[in-house]
This record gives structure tokens, C-alpha cells and sequence, in this order.
């Protein structure tokens, strides 16, 4: 086993109350509760209804439950590395926005932006940082507002995503043998219009036609996602594992980016674990891009799933495309 550098010494989730159904969908746009089960394993999703709850206000709200559970003063955080691809504006950045809520006076706050994938990259830079001595207590977020990029007239998109964040504070590894044993991070900037937004930067600035277009909500090519999901999170199992001297027999439970049922299985399949040892929360909160993993973690340390000792292979994919995968000793 490779050395610990880094541990998770906190951990906190933050999900609206507001549950959307697919019934409910199937009121705005031409879909159904069938399709969109038989086809993603999406049941439920939670939308922040309100607008004055950006992508700030729930990184805070999930990163205070973590830092309150991994015992430093909000002093002693010395960084901030936020995920997002649905920032509250432009400048400054979302992580600039969560540290004024928590009042982290010492800390430098970043966004990254990594899609889906940001999250776990996030946890590679954090522990980096730690492992330089340049950090002793790193939070690592992920929020995401999927609602407020997704176009709600594309039933091909918009039945896919929910909202929600979730975070972990790292610190220096203690010698209690816990902590992230591996990683493998990878990008293809080659595809990034396979999923994007193509209004609204440089090179195509927000004007009254790609308003009208709605050029600058999300568009997707599901079908093509699907594949290069399924082959990515495949290399990136197989790279982590190795990196950390195991097998998929050797994982405990594995944590996927919870994107699709299908994905899930696929990915569960080619690793040769089986579902039982699958924690699967999308049928409840659908796609919460670089969120859904900090969540799922969260969900299976409270209810269980995760107990001490054992070894979690947590696995990724999103825009970009980037992909990658963790392996984490609890
Ligand atoms: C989006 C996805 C569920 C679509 O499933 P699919 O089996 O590929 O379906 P297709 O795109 O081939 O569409 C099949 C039909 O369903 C229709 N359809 C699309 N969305 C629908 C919806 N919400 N309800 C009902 N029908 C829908 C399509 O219009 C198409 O109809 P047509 O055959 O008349 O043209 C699937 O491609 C997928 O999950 N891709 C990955 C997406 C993803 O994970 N993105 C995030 C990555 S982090």
C-alpha cells in the first residue's frame, strides 16, 4: 500500500428539502416516469427553489456540517478548494462567496472547474497540498445548481440533474492507517462539445440570439457521454486500483459518480464488483455532477455502509471530458 499523505477528517452533505418527481416532470416537458427510470434509474431529484440559495450558500452549508465533524476552528482552515460548474457569477469566485459565509479569515479559496470530475480532482490538489506541508486542514466542496444551467425545455437534459453539495475537510495523515491510498486523473479537451455551454464566454458572448437559441444552457450528446462514460471510469478503476496495489475483489464498496443506473452497473461490471458492494443514491438525487460522490460518502458513512477498515474505490466522469478515480482507506 502506497503512503498516506492526507485523511478526511470532516465530512457534511447539504441536499434542498424540495423533491421533484418525474410525475412532476412529465407536467413541463414530453417525458415519463417510465422512460426516465428504464433509461437512467433517476426517480426523485432535489431543486433549490429559492434564488437567494446559490451555489455559496449550499458549499457553506455542507462544509460547515464538515468542518464542525473534523474538529479545527474555522481559523484553521488554510484553504479552500471549491468544485463547481454552476458558479453564482463570474467573478469573484464561488469559493471567495462560501469563505465570506463561513468566515474563514486564513484561508486561500479557489474555484475549480472540473464538471463532474471536479470534486475528486479537487481531493488530488488538496491533498497535495497537505502532503507539501503547505496545508494542515484543506476543505475540498462540491455544489452544484444544476437547476439554474439546465434548459428546462430539453427532456433529453433536463430530467438528468439535481442540485446539491457536499464537502470534507482533509487533514495531514495521523498514523490511524486512514486516508486517500491512490489517484489517477485524467482530461480529453478534444470532446468538450460533447457536453457544454456554448454561450456566454469569449468566444461566443451572451447576446439576444444566443439568448433566444438558449445557446447558454447546457447541451449534451447523451449518447456519445454514455460511451466515453462507461470506457473512462473503466481505465480510471483499473489505473487507481493499480496504483494502489489492488483488485476489485479488495474494494469494499464502490462510490461512482451518479450519473446513471446504467453507467453505475457497467462501471460496477468491468471492475468485478458486485452491486450489493454498489452505493447507488441517483434514483433519489439524479446527476449532482462533482457533488454526487461527497454526498454518496457521506450517505454511507451515516447509514453504515462505510464502516471502519474498509476500502473505497470512488470513480468519475464528466465534461471536459475529464475522469479519473480515488481509492480511500476508512
Ligand atoms: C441521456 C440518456 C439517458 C438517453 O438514453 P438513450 O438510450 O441514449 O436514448 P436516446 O438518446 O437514444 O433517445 C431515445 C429516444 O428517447 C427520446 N427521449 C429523450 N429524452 C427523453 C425523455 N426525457 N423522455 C422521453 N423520451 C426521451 C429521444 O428523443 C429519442 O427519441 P427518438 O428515438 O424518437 O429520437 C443516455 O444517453 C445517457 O444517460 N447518456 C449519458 C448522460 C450523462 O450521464 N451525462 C452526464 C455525464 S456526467
Amino acid at each position: 500500500m502506497s503512503e498516506l499523505h492526507a485523511r478526511i477528517a470532516g465530512i457534511g452533505r447539504y441536499l434542498p428539502d424540495n423533491v421533484v418527481t418525474n410525475d412532476d416532470l412529465a407536467k413541463i416537458v414530453d417525458t415519463n416516469d417510465e422512460w426516465i427510470r428504464e433509461r437512467t434509474g433517476i426517480a426523485t431529484r432535489r431543486i433549490e427553489e429559492d434564488p437567494e440559495k446559490g451555489a455559496a450558500y449550499m458549499a457553506a452549508e455542507a462544509a460547515r456540517v464538515a468542518i464542525d465533524r473534523s474538529g479545527f476552528a474555522p481559523e484553521e482552515i488554510d484553504t479552500v478548494i471549491l468544485s463547481t460548474a454552476t458558479p453564482d457569477r463570474f467573478l469573484p469566485s464561488t469559493a471567495c462567496d462560501t469563505q465570506a459565509i463561513l468566515g474563514l479569515p486564513n484561508a486561500m479559496a479557489l474555484d475549480l472547474t472540473a464538471a463532474c470530475s471536479g470534486w475528486l480532482y479537487g481531493l488530488t490538489m488538496g491533498e497535495g497540498m497537505i502532503a507539501s506541508g503547505r496545508s494542515k486542514a484543506t476543505l475540498v466542496v462540491a455544489t452544484e445548481k444544476m437547476s439554474g444551467i439546465v434548459d428546462w425545455t430539453d427532456r433529453a437534459t433536463c430530467v438528468l440533474f439535481g442540485d446539491g453539495a457536499g464537502a470534507v475537510v482533509l487533514a495531514p495523515a495521523n498514523g490511524d492507517g486512514t486516508g486517500i491510498v491512490s489517484s489517477f486523473h485524467c482530461s480529453d479537451g478534444n470532446l468538450g462539445e460533447l457536453l457544454w455551454r456554448p454561450a456566454g464566454g469569449n468566444i461566443c458572448p451572451m447576446t439576444p440570439q444566443t439568448l433566444e437559441n438558449r445557446d447558454h444552457l447546457l447541451k449534451m450528446n447523451g449518447r456519445e457521454i454514455f460511451k466515453s462514460a462507461v470506457r473512462s471510469m473503466a481505465q480510471a478503476c483499473d489505473e487507481a486500483l493499480s496504483r494502489a496495489g489492488m483488485t476489485g475483489e479488495d474494494v469494499d464498496l464502490l462510490v461512482p459518480h451518479q450519473a446513471n443506473i446504467r453507467i453505475i452497473q457497467a462501471t460496477a461490471k468491468y471492475a468485478g464488483i458486485p452491486m450489493e458492494k454498489v452505493y447507488v443514491n441517483v434514483d433519489r438525487y439524479g446527476n449532482m455532477s462533482s457533488a454526487s460522490i461527497p454526498v454518496a460518502l457521506d450517505e454511507a458513512l451515516e447509514d453504515g455502509s462505510i464502516q471502519p477498515g474498509m476500502r473505497v474505490l470512488a470513480p468519475t466522469f464528466g465534461a471536459g471530458l475529464t475522469w479519473g478515480a480515488v481509492v480511500l482507506q476508512f
